[in-house]
């Protein structure tokens, strides 16, 4: 299995309940290694970039809302299979679904509020790493 690299989000929800600690502690209990992270709060024109494939869904604005309601952490997760394993760690996108253990299932709020966005693909992963981060920001 490839070592990959994944972008992770902590959301609003996480910061504002002091809980990056505790989820960052999943993602290395798991064997995934935090190789950048840093706190921003997006602006929406930077909310509504990141989420441009979701533009036509009926929460597309609500969810730009959302994510510029507080700061975020941003963070690269490198591992084997990093991809998958960020999604399995967090969880199904919506809390009530997710399952027990998971990140979405222990501290998600609703389905917008999960506490954390993980890309779906190591080409997303690619693209979403570059969004928040140069490579010169990244120290494996
Ligand atoms: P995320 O992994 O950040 O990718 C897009 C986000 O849209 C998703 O997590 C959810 O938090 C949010 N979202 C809000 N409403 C919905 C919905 N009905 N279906 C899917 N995602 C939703």
């Amino acid at each position: 299995m490839a070592v990959e690299r994944t972008l992770s989000i902590l959301k609003p929800d996480a910061t504002r309940r002091n809980l990056t600690g505790a989820i960052n502690q999943r993602f290395e209990d798991a064997g995934l290694r935090i190789v950048a992270q840093r706190r921003l709060r997006l602006t929406r024109e930077q909310a509504q970039q990141f989420y441009a494939v979701h533009a036509e869904r009926a929460f597309y604005d609500d969810l730009c809302d959302y994510m510029t309601s507080g700061p975020i952490v941003a963070q690269v997760l490198e591992g084997e299979n990093a991809v998958v394993r960020n999604r399995e760690i967090m969880g199904a996108t919506n809390p009530a679904n997710a399952d027990k253990g998971t990140i979405r299932k222990d501290f998600g709020e609703s389905v917008e509020a999960n506490s954390a966005h993980g890309s779906d693909s190591p080409e997303n992963a690619a693209i979403e790493v570059a969004f928040f981060f140069a490579q010169t920001d990244i120290a494996d």
